[in-house]
């Protein structure tokens, strides 16, 4: 039994969220972690909204809100988006609380001390008529490197490279279109040279990354350069610096506090346990891992930047120091990367209205539909293209006529002749087989689950569930006249389907319980996580998801299903889809690219 830490990428809460983003983090963590509780692993699954930054000011003005306004209106909307999707968060919080405001300064101050965080002088764009700081993606002008008219401060699209927004030739705000303004500012940078080389020995003891992640971050640390961490910007953490925290045109840059999230929301967590020192056992103990789920954008940010975080808090890079007020604290285990879900090839994207919302897709097909085909069909490996028609596809024919099909023969023949669990005799070497495939199969799809390879293990469980289907059909229990032997098929494939629920439990855990209860199960067979309301001292009241590592029945082992229970009047679980679904997509989203 092992303390595991699952660290879920935190969603920016400028809109609400579209299916690329639950694919690449949310259901492959909650996957992950639902396996590991289920094995008897103690999980802590924790996340939250990302609330600061451009983005978000950016999304404020454009809706004529306040961007406190903005990420209450979003963080709701994320929230209630993910419970209904069924992720067992033990705490999905946010950013703009009090508990994550003074974690993030005291990380900030740490590394100060420690002499890894450093001021330096650059120059930065802000706007002359509204006098805000410009961030670099929102200056746009001519690549001074291939001439392309538009490419933006941050980087070219045409020729690919790196840009700084001063490099620009003619550059103009995207916002409003003026000319910036470029004056000297001072801000704080990560000495990220300085913990090269203890970023590297760490680096070079992680063996079973995906080789995209480690081939990545191997690369990035061979070019690293300090980086800032403030930025000119009014929405954001004071800088906790004297001089700084009362000025209200400095913040923390966002992706410095929300990668810290991980560790403030742990407390937050252990805090509303009434048990303020358990977030340690996660953090501290060697022996505990960490496994952090994102998307492929984010890698830098936690194979990089969050670990020289926590080395330079820790004291352990070139220049030594004290650990933070926190101790010692335990760098990643794993990332866990995954690629794009793209459309016609495209990345999903708000901007270009080319987007699923996860909201709009759990009211027409549910939550399981939706996680059965990521883990199935997902971005996993490389970029997929999600299409409507292999939704479909997979939904009726996987889904529907595969599991569906032989959890409502198989219930309903016992429910008929027996009303409950039959009774088995002796078994035939068909029946010896079938139950040893089962009894084999959660090692193998546990193997698989534990190295976060989503689609070789649901397809161990599903070519259990084909097996179990073809023995049914084999054995035709129908038409057997002897009563005896029909008991033991019926047990036998009653037997199979409880051992498949079990091991499609952490894809499908909405669908899970109702086949448990089906089986004549009572109680949680799979918990599901829920939306509260907290308070914290001196802010208003705000909705979490919590309650994921609640009680729940579901274990990682074949159990003898008991003989004699009885079992509920089946119905069924999955339903086809309209295969002109298929070819023109439901009518309120899109099948190609707007533009
Ligand atoms: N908000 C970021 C995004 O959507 C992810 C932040 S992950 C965190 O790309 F770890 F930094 F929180
Ligand atoms: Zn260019």
């Amino acid at each position: 039994m092992s303390k595991i830490l699952v660290a879920v990428a935190w969603p920016y809460a400028n809109g609400p969220r579209h299916i690329g983003h639950v694919s690449g983090f949310g259901v492959p963590a909650d996957v992950f972690a639902r396996y590991r509780r289920m094995a008897g692993d103690e999980v802590l699954m924790v996340s939250g909204s990302d609330e600061h930054g451009t983005a978000i000011q950016v999304q404020a003005d454009t809706e004529g809100l306040t961007p406190q306004q903005t990420v209450d209106k979003y963080h709701r909307v994320i929230a209630e988006d993910l419970r209904r999707l069924g992720l067992t968060y033990d705490l999905y919080t946010r950013t703009t609380t009090r508990n994550h405001a003074a974690v993030t300064q005291e990380m900030f101050r740490a590394l100060l001390a420690n002499g890894y965080v450093v001021p330096h002088t650059q120059l930065g764009a802000i706007s002359p008529s509204t006098g805000r700081t410009l961030a670099d993606r929102y200056i746009e002008g001519t690549c001074p490197i291939c001439g392309f008219p538009a490419a933006r401060g941050d980087q070219c699209d045409n020729c690919g490279q790196q840009l700084d927004p001063v490099d620009l030739i003619e550059p103009r705000s995207r916002v409003n279109g003026e000319r910036p303004l470029f004056v000297e500012t001072e801000h704080f940078f990560l000495d990220l040279p300085a913990l090269k080389q203890s970023l590297g020995h760490w680096l070079e003891r992680r063996t079973d990354w995906r080789p995209n992640v480690m081939k990545f971050s191997r690369q990035l640390i061979q070019e690293l350069r300090p980086r800032a961490i403030t930025r000119d910007l009014d929405w954001g953490i004071p800088v906790p610096v004297a001089g700084w925290s009362d000025n209200p045109m400095k913040s923390i840059y966002v992706w410095f506090d929300a990668v810290i999230g991980y560790l403030s929301a742990s407390i937050e967590w252990a805090g509303r346990q009434g048990r303020p020192q358990a977030w340690r056992e996660w953090w501290q103990d060697p022996a505990a891992e960490s496994y952090y789920f994102m998307g492929k954008d984010n890698i830098t940010f936690h194979s990089v930047i969050w670990p020289g975080i926590l080395l330079g808090a820790n004291g352990q890079g070139d220049r030594g120091g004290q650990p933070s007020s926190f101790g010692t604290l335990e760098l990643p285990t794993e990332i866990v990367s995954s690629e794009y879900l793209t459309m016609s090839g495209s990345k999903f994207s708000t901007s270009r209205q080319q987007v699923i919302y996860v909201g709009d897709f759990l009211n027409q097909f549910g939550p399981d539909a939706l996680r059965y085909h990521i883990a199935v069909a997902g971005p996993e490996n490389q970029d997929t293209d999600f299409t409507w028609d292999e939704f479909v596809r997979r939904n009726n024919t996987e889904l529907n006529n595969e599991w569906g099909n032989l959890v409502n023969r198989s219930i309903s023949l016992a429910f008929r002749h027996n009303r409950a669990i039959p009774a088995p005799g002796p078994l035939q070497r068909g029946d010896q087989d079938l139950l040893a495939a089962a009894g084999s199969a959660y090692a193998e799809v546990g193997q698989a689950l534990e190295r976060a390879h989503f689609k070789q293990a649901i397809g161990q469980a599903m070519s259990l569930v084909s097996a179990a289907n073809k023995y049914l059909s084999r054995a035709e229990p129908w038409k057997l006249s002897d009563p005896a032997r029909r008991d033991t098929v019926l047990h036998t494939v009653l037997q199979v389907v409880w051992d498949c629920n079990t091991l499609l439990t952490p894809f499908l855990p909405h669908a899970a319980q109702r086949v448990f209860e089906q089986l004549g199960g009572q109680g949680v067979w799979a918990a599901q996580p829920e939306l509260v309301e907290v308070s914290e001292e001196g802010n208003a009241d705000y909705p979490v998801l919590t309650g994921g590592g609640a009680d729940q029945l579901a274990r990682w082992r074949s159990q003898p299903i008991p003989v004699g229970r009885p079992l509920a009047k089946p119905s069924p679980i999955f339903h086809k889809l309209d295969e002109a679904l298929g070819r023109t997509g439901p009518s309120w989203a899109p099948l190609e690219p707007v533009d």
